[in-house]
């Protein structure tokens, strides 16, 4: 399939159905059985998020983390969507992800996918594939979602911030509910030890510290040097700077209502909660968030 994003049409916003009990739009449904039925490698990386709690941050970083040596060519020619693509999504007749995935030639294959644990293809658990989760916190996340909802035309309208917030707290969002998702993935991490689980906000605070751990995991001997290269190239406003990864090149994004890297900021959503929205959210989150082993922090 072809996959030229720049040709597409501005389809109207997507309506939210409930599929299997996630909220979903038609874009990451339409190639189910395809992407059900996908062959992992074991040595494929996997990428999991809920949206906007940094994945192209990751992505960056294992991108770098591999090839920055033996392939510089792909940071100034390849956006990091073709360098790491998103599995789940599909656009008739013009981009589906599970082909874009088919068709990478690296050794490791590195993509991404925002699906709930659940919705996961069974091939990644069969092949024992190394997967690395980043959740954040769910205040952050929704201001940030906000936003992504208003520049984004393939995502539904999000309305105005009171409504979002509360759509937010109920799960009703694509993809579904973020405390199903981090919750779901925190429990699969107690059974496949295959999966690291990353938080945004340590990566804001100390991104070394991160690359560090993430090498241990992966099993990467990189010299001290070159992860502090790595460390200062991913920082925000260097990535924000930058054409390749800054998703400046899609077409259906719309950088007037709000750039894609934003504010790359813990703690943005005091701008936007209210004194009351914010207590309503922590009796809610109580409720929600009953496993204490999984600590968010929302402000560093
Ligand atoms: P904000 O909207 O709060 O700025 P995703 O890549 O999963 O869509 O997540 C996007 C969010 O991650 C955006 O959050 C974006 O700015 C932030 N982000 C991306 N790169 C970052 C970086 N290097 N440092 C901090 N935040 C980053």
């Amino acid at each position: 399939m072809s996959v030229d994003l720049h040709k597409m049409e501005l389809p109207p916003r997507p309506e939210m159905f409930d599929f299997h009990g996630v909220s979903m739009t038609h874009y990451f449904t339409d190639n189910w059985e395809n992407v059900q039925n996908f062959q992992a490698r074991p040595d494929d990386i996997l990428i999991a998020t809920y949206t906007k709690a940094g994945s192209t941050w990751i992505s960056y970083i294992l991108d770098l983390l591999y090839f920055a040596k033996t392939s510089p060519e792909r940071q100034t020619t390849m956006p990091i969507y073709d360098r790491v693509p998103f599995l789940d999504m599909y656009i008739p007749s013009v981009f589906s992800g599970k082909d874009k995935v088919d068709g990478l030639s690296t050794s490791p294959r590195i993509y991404k996918t925002h699906f709930p644990v659940q919705f996961v293809p069974k091939s990644f658990w069969e092949q024992n594939c190394r997967i690395v989760y980043v959740a954040r916190n769910p205040k952050d996340n929704a201001v940030s979602l906000f936003h992504f909802d208003r520049m984004n035309m393939i995502r539904p309208d999000p309305g105005d911030w009171n409504s979002y917030f509360r759509r937010f707290m109920e799960g009703k969002i694509v993809y579904g509910s973020w405390y199903d998702h981090v919750n779901g993935w925190w429990k699969k991490k107690q059974t496949f030890s295959n999966l690291h689980y990353m938080f945004y906000e340590d990566m804001v605070e100390d991104t070394e510290r991160e690359i560090n751990k993430l090498c241990s995991f992966l099993g990467l001997s990189i010299s001290a040097e070159e992860k502090r290269q790595i460390s200062g190239g991913v920082q925000f406003d260097n990535m924000k700077n930058n054409n390749m990864v800054n998703y400046s090149t899609i077409p259906v994004m719309d950088f007037k209502i709000s750039p894609f890297m934003r504010k790359g900021k813990v703690g943005d959503w005091k701008n936007h909660f209210t004194v009351a929205q914010n207590e309503e959210f922590d009796e809610d989150y109580k409720k929600k968030m009953k496993d204490p082993s999984l600590q968010f922090r929302t402000e560093i």
